[in-house]
């Protein structure tokens, strides 16, 4: 090919079937943010009344940007800014890198989660976190410093990091089937099996009773408070991989006569009941830890994300009658959990440079080997924690939130392909989808996540964020907003390697069948 020229993307690697996409597309869904978030979330966000806004937020948004990401992605059959710039152009194409740049960074601090969790699975087995788990955690472990930003590397950290990459590496060099459904294939049984092993476990515990009271039992005075609508529209999108590239990838890789909405619903469904799982399996722990030492849960300190899995649940442990077993489980439940969902995260870096550039898998797969590096730099050291919930905070609140605005925005509003889309879902699917998809995804969702991205852009700003320094929230917390920004400008300026427009059409919109194939 000489200087200038372009040639038609080559054909997409495919899943094997129905099943091989909701798999993988489940794989992805359940992760760190089922396990390790949602139950705390829920519990400080009204217990019980909590699932009334998850419930809304997963009605009214989740499920219907979760369409929206599919229908991009089948439609415009290819990675977040090829399909986005056949659905929407250059403005597309804009959210397309902007969605990968928040993939990118956050399988930056991933990863580093992975890499812990790998660890305790291992210390679970001789409960190496002693007396003082928490002690335990910030000093003999991470060596934790009060710098921000060192490049002190802590071997125990870096070597558990570097073998997730390998891993993670390793699958998805073996490609979409061989690798990443193959995967997904035997970790998420060998997730659901040990995990309900754990639920089952934790149920007969003395105590879990009142943890599951604690859990349940709604506060419904909490629904007035807007920060709580917040944290179930952000634990939706998080967790159902939606806005940031995962579910366009992942719809690409279906033939073309594909049931879109139905495997959505499933996915949607299996993710929720994940969700509620890890709520039981948590609150009856913490019921039987709280019994144990005789104090009541709203007692307990670190109830959520890292405190939760590497401060409380030790603790737990070494009460627990077996407990190292326990410990086992949770530990591997949350590698297996999260490293099913780090390949589709990368994967969605790994779909776009490849139709961008022309490159082979090998190559992408070399080049995202980069983003290994920065996390080893960031997260193996002793600042690696500080970095972590920084990233972590901007990446979800911000991020992903202003990636569906800008989405939903440019798709339905700008360029008005709400009606196409919906059509086209209805021609493929079992379950169709009108109107009111077209309301939810292009007025309410937007609506209500405008409102959610002002008043957290305002949090962060008067209040900054976890104590951290002023320029460290800067340089770790916008910096990563504003790298974000410059790939959704920069990208689309270079050239595509392949032609972006060349490619087997679909029917107009106006011609779609709307009673389509089942599979
Ligand atoms: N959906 C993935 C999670 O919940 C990213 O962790």
């Amino acid at each position: 090919m000489s200087r200038g020229q372009t040639t038609a993307v080559p054909q997409r690697e495919q899943w094997t079937g129905q099943f091989g996409f909701i798999i993988s597309a489940i794989g992805s869904a359940v992760g760190l943010g089922n396990i390790w978030r949602f139950p705390g979330v829920a519990y400080e966000s009204g217990g019980g009344a909590f699932l009334i806004p998850y419930l809304v937020a997963l009605l009214t948004a989740g499920i219907p940007i979760l369409f929206l990401d599919y229908a991009i992605g089948h439609r415009g059959r290819g990675s977040a800014p090829l399909a986005l710039r056949r659905i929407a152009g250059r403005l597309g194409e804009s959210v397309g890198w902007f969605q990968v740049a928040i993939a990118a960074l956050i399988s930056i601090y991933y990863a580093g989660v992975l890499a812990w969790a790998g660890s305790y699975f291992v210390f679970s087995f001789g409960e190496a976190w002693g007396d003082d788990p928490t002690a335990f955690f910030t000093g003999e472990y991470l060596h934790a410093s009060a710098e921000p930003a060192t490049l002190e590397f802590v071997p125990g950290v870096l070597i558990p990091l570097v073998l997730m990459w390998v891993v993670v590496i390793g699958i998805l060099a073996a490609g979409v089937v061989k690798g990443v459904q193959w995967a997904n294939t035997i970790f998420i049984p060998l997730l659901v099996v040990g995990f309900l092993a754990l639920t089952i476990r934790a149920l007969f515990l003395p105590g879990a009773i009142d943890g599951l009271n604690e859990f349940f039992t709604p506060d419904f005075a909490a629904l007035a408070d807007p920060n709580v609508w917040i944290a179930a529209y952000s634990q939706i999108f998080f967790s159902l991989s939606v806005a940031f590239g995962i579910m366009i990838t992942y719809a690409s890789y279906r033939r073309r006569r594909s049931n879109m909405t139905g495997a959505g619903l499933v996915v949607a469904f299996a993710n929720s009941s994940f969700e509620i799982i890890a709520g039981i399996a948590v609150f009856s722990t913490l019921g039987f830890f709280a019994f144990q030492q005789g104090v009541a849960i709203s007692d307990l300190d670190g109830l959520t994300g890292v405190g939760l899995a590497f401060m409380t649940f030790p603790a737990i442990v070494s009460e627990m009658p077996g407990g190292g077993w326990s410990g086992a489980l949770f530990f591997g439940a949350l590698v297996l959990a999260g490293l099913t969902s780090l390949i589709s995260i990368l994967e969605v870096v790994i779909a776009a440079i490849r139709d961008k550039f022309a490159l082979s898998r090998g190559q992408a797969v070399g080049i995202i080997s980069v983003f290994a590096v920065i996390s080893i730099l960031l997260i193996g050291t002793t600042s690696g924690l500080t970095a972590l919930d920084t990233i972590d905070q901007w990446t979800n609140n911000v991020g992903i939130v202003a990636s569906a605005i800008a989405m939903t925005v440019i798709v339905i509003w700008v360029k008005r392909r709400g009606g196409e889309l919906a059509r086209h879902l209805s021609a493929v699917s079992t379950f169709r989808v009108g109107p009111i998809w077209v309301f939810f995804t292009g007025l309410l969702a937007p609506a209500v996540l405008v409102w959610m991205l002002v008043a957290k852009v305002i949090d962060l700003v008067a209040n900054g964020y976890g104590g951290y320094d002023g320029w460290y929230l800067a340089v770790a917390g916008w910096g990563s907003v504003v790298v974000a920004i410059v790939a959704a400008v920069a990208f689309p300026l270079v050239r595509w390697r392949h032609d972006p427009e060349q490619f087997e059409p679909w029917p107009a919109a106006a011609q779609l069948q709307t009673k389509g194939a089942r599979r």
